[in-house]
């Protein structure tokens, strides 16, 4: 890493910035001492231009379309990695030898279990609650059942919260999804790999066996790798921000979950699903691409555009292809796939869209996939927690190993009332 200068010139005062230089990716001007030299903030609502942290665990070229985990670009994880291997990648920065590997799935395989005091707490919730609403909280609670393992400061504690999460996070998400439908909830069977193991938790029934379908496997896996991390998004920021606090690891999660569920964010999945099925038919999607161009309207396209990829989203150019042959290898003739098919089609050739950079993003074709699956539409989302589930310990690991950590803390611009007197509730 190399570093230079800027130099920032205001009415009064001129200050030298330096700039700071990653391996990939632009330069950044460090602004720190900017209000101390010249008395103003500076000004970027939805950090658009803002870099808040340094960080080696995933780099995106968003004009270029590239994605890379620890250098390696996403096309060839897709390919060739699988889930487990991909969150081992993100956590400790190399691809694992094969005892390494063995060592680490072994560790996941032995924290699958839930405590059976959650499902206590499950039972708290209304039937009818989101699955993100009860994993959100279930998340959260872990902090009470691992008090005695909770010092932010030891590398070993903080490993440890990683494999728990990444382990029972499916657990408790399969629990949820059962108990909102009034199903046993199951136990984690040790001899299934983790995806067949998530897949069993939410569809063995205690009627019949469960056969389990490689191909339903193999696309689950594919997800995941597809959305275990995607640098400083608003759910990952939110982990660091909350993990600056020095919050611990699973209130820090929880915390992404939340931000996660947001239909700007990892909400999006759910709702292309609602809007493809509201459009019906291929024959409406004209009035709905006209919708979305109508400011006036409050709608978008859901599964369209992004904050960092302008041209192509590389997830969603895997998704697609991935969509097309999931669903024919599963036999599954879906109608709204017509309608996602006819709607890309039109917004990629609509003006507004294309002077807007708007292209389908990795949500746009992964709800169609889940549905193939069987798995509910309240669910997606939940889909996504799991997988980003790697990426956010990573991250909130990175932050606690890095030197220089400080709280997260924004300043504004105060718009509100000037100093003003207090005037006694008779006298207003
Ligand atoms: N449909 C119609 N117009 C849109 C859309 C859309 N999906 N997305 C952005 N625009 C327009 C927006 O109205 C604005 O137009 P103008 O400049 O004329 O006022 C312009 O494009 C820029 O939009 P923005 O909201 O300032 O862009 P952003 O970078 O802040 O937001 C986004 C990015 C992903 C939140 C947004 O594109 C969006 O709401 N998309 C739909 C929701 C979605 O699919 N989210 C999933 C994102 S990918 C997975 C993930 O991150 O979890």
């Amino acid at each position: 890493m190399s570093s230079n200068n800027v130099t920032l010139t205001t009415p009064d005062h001129s200050v030298s910035l330096p700039l700071v230089e990653g391996s990939l990716g632009p330069s950044c001007v460090d602004i720190a001492s900017i209000y101390r030299e010249t008395g103003h903030f500076t000004f970027d609502p939805g950090f658009a231009a803002t870099a808040s942290c340094k960080s080696a665990i995933t780099f995106i070229d968003g004009e270029k379309g590239v994605l890379l985990y620890r250098g390696y670009p996403i096309e060839q994880l897709a390919e060739q990695s699988r889930f487990l291997e991909v969150a081992y990648l993100l956590l400790e920065g190399e691809l694992p030898g094969t005892a390494e590997m063995a060592g680490f799935e072994d560790a996941v395989t032995h924290h699958t279990m839930m405590h059976e005091s959650l499902k206590n707490f499950l039972r708290g919730f209304h039937y009818d609650a989101h699955p993100m609403a009860m994993l959100c909280a279930s998340i959260a609670s872990l902090s009470a059942f691992y008090h005695d393992t909770l010092d932010i400061n030891d590398p070993a504690q903080r490993k440890l919260a990683a494999i728990r999460l990444i382990a029972k996070m499916p657990t408790i998400a399969a629990a949820a999804y059962r108990y909102s439908i009034g199903w046993p909830i199951r136990y984690p069977r040790n001899n299934l790999e983790y995806v067949d193991r998530f897949l069993h938790m939410m569809f063995e029934v205690p009627s019949e066996p469960l056969e389990m379908n490689p191909v339903a496997a193999k696309a689950l896996d594919l997800l995941f790798i597809l959305h275990a991390d995607h640098e400083q998004n608003a759910s990952t920021s939110t982990v660091r921000l909350v993990g600056s606090t020095g919050a611990n690891p699973y209130a820090s999660v929880a915390a992404g979950i939340a931000a996660l569920w947001g239909p700007a964010h990892g909400g999006a999945n759910e709702a292309v699903l609602k809007m493809l099925a509201e459009i019906g038919d291929a024959k409406n999607v004209d009035k709905a691409v006209a919708r979305a161009k109508d400011k006036e309207s409050g709608f978008r396209l859901m599964g369209f555009g992004h904050r960092v990829y302008k041209n192509f989203d590389p997830r969603a150019k895997i998704i697609r292809a991935m969509c097309h042959d999931v669903l024919d290898k599963l036999g599954v003739n879906d109608p709204l796939l017509e309608v996602a098919l006819k709607l890309e089609e039109a917004a990629l050739k609509d003006d507004y869209f294309i002077s807007h950079k708007l292209y389908p993003n990795v949500d746009f074709y992964s709800g169609l996939i889940y549905k193939a699956l069987k798995i509910p539409t309240e669910m997606f989302t939940v889909m996504f927690a799991i997988a980003r589930t790697a990426g956010w310990i990573a991250h909130w690991i990175e932050q606690h190993e890095m030197p220089g950590g400080r709280i997260g803390r924004p300043r504004q611009v105060y718009v509100g009332a000037e100093p003003r007197e207090y005037v006694a509730i008779d006298k207003r």
